[in-house]
């Protein structure tokens, strides 16, 4: 027989059943289903996430889908797996709603590589450009921006922002990617970049190929230059199911996070998947139990100070005016 500490807000049912080996997998699933039902909560997941969270989503996604249905979502509270930048955006977007992250340490390395002085620093030195933002960025820094992008619209977004100069920020890699396709426009990089895609070069990328000359390539857009201009298709993680579905080939190399390779082999079975990737272990932090314990607890609530919310509003919005 076991005790329930009577100090829920130290340690709650799950976390207490969970340390005793008690609650298994199935238990946390079921539990998790009813508590979004009491709660009219919803659990929105990013396609990086492990596959077990993505069995109690309601909507798996990438960025772009995620923005959107954090947008439309009718729910009290909002459970986000993903990571904190993620989690701000949905706060942002839903002024007034409980938006919730399993893992309040779920940071994004490419994010932390850019701060708001030398975004203001930039900004000085070319006065005249606009300033797009990846959404892989603190609300400080969307809040500093006349307009988001995600990796599926980047390129529509700068070509449709007026004027010539664009400082793009914090993705070099991605930034580079949208100067290839947007040649009339000056673009002005942030240094920053994503190691689960930067760390994957063009070196590896041909060693695995040797042996499977008719494999297809979808890669991220975070990837670099020279691995870009190697593959068939440059997709956001949403984007490369809808890739790997058309495409008659049967083999495909996937250049993104490695939890990406796992999605696509359980959405198209009969395909075959080789993930060339790292992991993004910021993205793993969310786990079963820990989406159940933010249920349960109604924690880590994520807020965004007002001033920088209503700034970075307009940069999103600015972002769905334009791609619409
Ligand atoms: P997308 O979800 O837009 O494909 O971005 C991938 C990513 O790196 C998120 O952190
Ligand atoms: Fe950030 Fe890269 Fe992880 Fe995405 S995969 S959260 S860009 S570190």
């Amino acid at each position: 027989m076991v005790a329930l500490c009577a100090r829920s807000d130290v340690v709650c049912e799950t976390q207490f059943y969970f340390m005793k080996g008690v609650l298994q997998k199935a238990d946390l699933l079921k539990k998790i289903k009813r508590l979004k039902r009491e709660k009219n909560a919803v659990i929105l997941a990013h396609s990086y996430q492990r596959p077990e969270i993505h069995e109690v989503a309601d909507f798996i996604g990438d960025s772009l889908g995620l923005c959107i249905e954090a947008s439309n979502t009718n729910a009290d509270i909002i459970v986000f797996c993903g990571v904190n930048f993620m989690a701000e955006s949905a706060a942002i977007l839903n002024p007034g709603k409980k938006v919730l992250i399993p893992h309040r340490d779920a940071g994004c390395a490419m994010a932390d590589m850019i701060d708001p002085e030398g975004l203001k620093n930039l900004k000085k030195k070319h006065p005249d450009a606009k300033v797009v933002t990846y959404v892989n960025s603190s609300a400080e820094i969307k809040a500093l921006s006349d307009v988001c992008c995600t990796s599926s619209n980047a390129v529509e977004v700068v070509k449709a922002m007026p004027g010539n100069k664009i400082i793009f920020v914090p993705d070099k890699n991605l930034a580079a990617y949208v100067a290839s396709k947007v040649p009339e426009k000056e673009i002005i990089p942030w240094d920053g970049f994503c190691p689960a895609h930067h760390f994957v070069t063009k070196e590896m990328l041909d060693d695995v190929r040797r042996n499977s000359a008719d494999a297809k390539i979808i890669a991220h857009p975070e990837s670099r230059k020279d691995v870009l201009e190697e593959s068939d298709y440059v997709a956001s993680t949403s984007s490369m199911i809808n890739c790997a579905k058309k495409d008659p080939a049967k083999e495909f190399f996937v250049l993104t996070e490695c939890g990406m390779t796992e999605r696509l082999r359980s959405e198209l079975p009969s395909k075959k998947f080789t993930g060339l990737c790292n992991l993004c272990f910021d993205m793993k932090k969310n786990t079963l139990e820990s989406v159940c314990v933010a249920l349960e607890k109604e924690k880590e609530v994520v807020e965004v100070e007002k001033q920088v919310s209503e700034k970075a509003m307009k940069a999103f919005e600015k972002m769905f005016s334009l791609t619409r």
